[in-house]
Order: C-alpha cells, then sequence, then structure tokens
C-alpha cells in the first residue's frame, strides 16, 4: 500500500551559479536569476509503502510522519531565504531538483530511528515549484 501526505511551504530564492558567466546565468535562470529573488509557494508530497499494520489498519503512523516532515522540512524552509537560510543549501543552486534532493536527504537520514524496521518505507518525493513544475524523486532502488 501506498500513502501520499501532501505539505505546502512558502519560501523565496534567487538562481544563479558562481561558475556560470552572468549571461549565461540570465540565459540559463531568466527572471529567477533577478538579484533580489523571488518567492513560490511549495507543494511537497511525501509518498510512503508498506504492509498495513494489523493493529492500527494503516500504511503509517500520520501524527510520527507529520512530526518528521514538520521538523525536517517545514521548520527549515518555510517563510526562509533558500540561498541564505538552509546551510545545507549553500554553495549550491536553490533549483527545486536541489530542494528535492535536500528534502530526501534530510528524511532518509532519520528515517530508520523514527520508523524502525524500515516500516514504511520513504518511496518518494514529489515537489511542484508552479503549476508547470513538478519535480520527483525516487528513493526506492
Ligand atoms: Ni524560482
Amino acid at each position: 500500500m501506498r500513502l501520499t501526505r501532501k505539505y505546502r511551504f512558502s519560501a523565496s530564492h534567487r538562481l544563479h551559479s558562481a561558475v556560470l558567466s552572468e549571461a549565461e546565468n540570465q540565459r540559463l535562470y531568466g527572471k529567477c536569476n533577478n538579484p533580489y529573488g523571488h518567492g513560490h509557494d511549495y507543494t511537497v508530497e511525501v509518498s510512503v509503502r508498506g504492509p498495513l499494520d494489523t493493529a492500527t489498519g494503516r500504511v503509517v503512523d500520520l501524527a510520527r510522519l507529520d512530526q518528521l516532515v514538520g521538523r525536517r522540512m517545514l521548520a527549515r524552509f518555510d517563510h526562509k531565504n533558500l540561498n541564505a537560510d538552509v546551510p545545507e543549501l549553500s554553495g549550491v543552486v536553490p533549483t527545486t531538483e536541489n530542494l528535492a534532493r535536500e528534502i530526501g536527504r534530510s528524511l532518509e537520514e532519520v528515517w530508520s530511528t523514527e520508523f524502525p524496521g524500515g516500516r514504511p518505507r520513504l518511496e518518494k518525493i514529489r515537489v511542484a515549484e508552479t503549476d508547470r513544475n513538478l519535480f520527483e524523486l525516487n528513493l526506492l532502488s
């Protein structure tokens, strides 16, 4: 059984790569390269997969999942500047690709402690940046 839980947060960023020229940054990132940044309302879907717990009839303890995502994601990113406020993103361009990767890394880091025995497994992270851009990170190999 798979369960997907949706979360939302707002954050700002500027897309600019220090290893590219000004012209190349503007060509590549367009308005997202504007010097003072801009914001997004991100939607993040966290998918977990596992057997049903016979005692609860559920695939995951939602309160525990919410607590984990709140601590590892929302508290770190909501109403923050992704260029300046998130040490783990320093040195990388805060694209939604890199954001999704950091969310996955951070959840995986403590997953087996929060969900002993690896049940359920963390399957997928999907981050929507706009109506048109949706990024997917598969965590099961
Ligand atoms: Ni942007």
